[in-house]
């Protein structure tokens, strides 16, 4: 294969090295950017008079070959390439010659790599945000059929109070409700165009920056040249995004392999979403619940990767730099099939209420709001709480619940007790008095779902106005004055 770089090098290379050196097996799928981030730039130096109307011509519409020529795989030797950029250009060159030559004018590889991720990246970000916002309606829909269940909520995996269902459901939309709103942060910081900074101190050519910013739809233009290629800022706030979305869905997933163990039996997963053991004819396992937990390690294994990749290196470009696509790609993948997945799993689960709220006649959940009874009558809080904790214990020796207790011996422990005692111990009772807008309060509840409705409609109309910023090759090549 030809290099682009024969001349100071007359030596062909050891093919241990070619191997060695090359990315092509990782950064191909970087074709569709590399194509359309050279295309903008060949317009803009036909904008300034390096190529002619003909010869951008030529180049578009060979460039329109290659790229159909990829997505055919018709291309020959893939492999024997160093990188997506010397396909391109190489694959230009079968297509039209030599006007392929001067494609590179103005711009070096390191600009170029760092504008193919870019791009990458935006489509990146809108394909994440998009699944994290479906699986925010399945949750929401889900937290709205199930308004009326309970489950106790668990602090260091022992009971501790009646919660909503939904109320636990919701306190996972928050949390993806933060990384979304972070995701859209990252596409907001990074939506610069670095074009033009070159190898490092910036094009020899007056090359019209504002122009190509226009061109291929980003909102900034990066303002270094050494910054530019020396820093990869964009995918590290990617992949911590990334790992955010994956440890939020680790605890999810691990919440719900308890609660689909026997012990428990609060929910039960679909067949289709379980797998079985190759020795025990009995089991079905909860394995793709397992593996996204497992993944997450991985993704935050990602971000350690690019942070310690980028550390140590002296300013500006460095081969080291050419091993981030491996881990963003990884990231990104990893992170995008699990949400899917999840999501999909999730419609799956079958809750079984019998067994959640017969869960919560046991354990004495009631015990704080007893406390609280007392507060309210006019004892002091820790007074309360000491005086709960040995009717606690009462109970545990003589193997009765709470709601046992006859007013004669609840009086021993206080006077405060009284006939409405029972009532507010109820179930009902312990959900409603958390009336406080982050409680569990049913009406608390319900308020929330419906501005998290509201909030996924925000969501779509700014993806939207997000996918309006990601430059579409066609589109580039059609609008495009002299090539019409
Ligand atoms: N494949 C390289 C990378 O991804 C492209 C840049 C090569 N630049 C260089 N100066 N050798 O980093």
């Amino acid at each position: 294969m030809s290099k682009i770089w024969t001349g100071r090098i007359s030596k062909s290379t050891d093919k241990a090295v070619e191997e060695f050196t090359s990315s092509i097996s990782i950064d191909k799928k970087l074709y569709l950017y590399d194509i359309t981030g050279t295309a903008a730039h060949v317009i803009g130096l036909n904008k300034i008079g390096i190529l002619s109307d003909d010869e951008l011509k030529k180049i578009i519409a060979g460039l329109e070959k290659v790229k159909k020529k990829i997505e055919l795989k018709e291309v020959r030797d893939v492999d024997n390439y160093e990188d997506i950029h010397s396909l391109v250009e190489n694959e230009l060159a079968i297509a039209i010659g030599k006007t392929a030559e001067k494609i590179h004018t103005g711009r070096s590889r390191n600009d170029q790599a760092v504008l193919d991720e870019k791009l990458f990246l935006k489509d990146a970000l809108a394909g994440i945000i998009s699944k994290i916002i479906f699986l925010q309606k399945n949750l929401i829909e889900l937290a709205g059929k199930k308004i009326n269940l309970a489950m106790p909520a668990y602090t260091h995996l022992q009971k501790a109070q009646p919660v909503l269902l939904s109320h636990y459901l919701l306190s996972f939309f928050e949390k993806f409700k933060r990384d979304i709103n972070k995701f859209y942060e990252v596409f907001e910081l990074n939506d610069c165009l670095p074009l033009g900074a070159a190898a490092c101190t910036g094009s020899g050519y007056r090359i019209d920056r504002k122009f190509l910013k226009e061109t291929l739809k980003f909102k900034y233009s990066d303002s270094n040249s050494m910054d530019i290629v020396a820093s990869r800022d964009s995918l590290l706030d990617f992949i911590y995004c990334c790992s955010l979305v994956m440890i939020h869905l680790s605890r999810f997933c691990e919440d719900f392999i308890i609660y689909s163990s026997s012990e428990f039996s609060y929910i039960d997963i679909d067949e289709t979403f379980c797998t079985g053991s190759s020795i025990m004819p009995q089991k079905k396992n909860p394995d793709i619940l397992e593996l996204i937990r497992g993944k997450s390690s991985i993704i935050i294994g990602n971000l350690m990767q690019i942070m310690v990749l980028i550390k140590g290196l002296p300013t500006t470009y460095n081969r080291d730099l050419q091993e981030d696509k491996k881990i963003l790609f990884n990231a990104y993948e990893e992170t995008y099939n699990s949400i899917e997945i999840f999501s999909k799993l999730l419609k799956k689960i079958k809750f079984n209420p019998n067994v959640i709220e017969n869960s919560l006649k046991e354990g004495f959940l009631e015990a704080t709001d007893i406390a609280d009874y007392l507060v309210k009558k006019g004892e002091s809080f820790r007074k309360s709480h000491n005086i709960v904790g040995r009717i606690v214990k009462y109970c545990i020796e003589n193997d009765i619940q709470l709601k046992d207790l006859t007013l004669k011996e609840l009086n021993k422990y206080s006077p405060y007790f009284g006939k409405d005692f029972y009532e507010k111990i109820e179930l009902k009772s312990c959900i409603n008095s958390k009336d406080v807008d982050c409680g569990t309060n049913k009406k608390q509840v319900i308020a929330k779902i419906e501005s998290a409705k509201s909030v996924i409609k925000d969501w779509e109309n700014k993806l939207e106005e997000l996918c309006s910023r990601i430059p579409d090759f066609e589109e580039l090549v059609r609008y495009n004055t002299v090539l019409k």
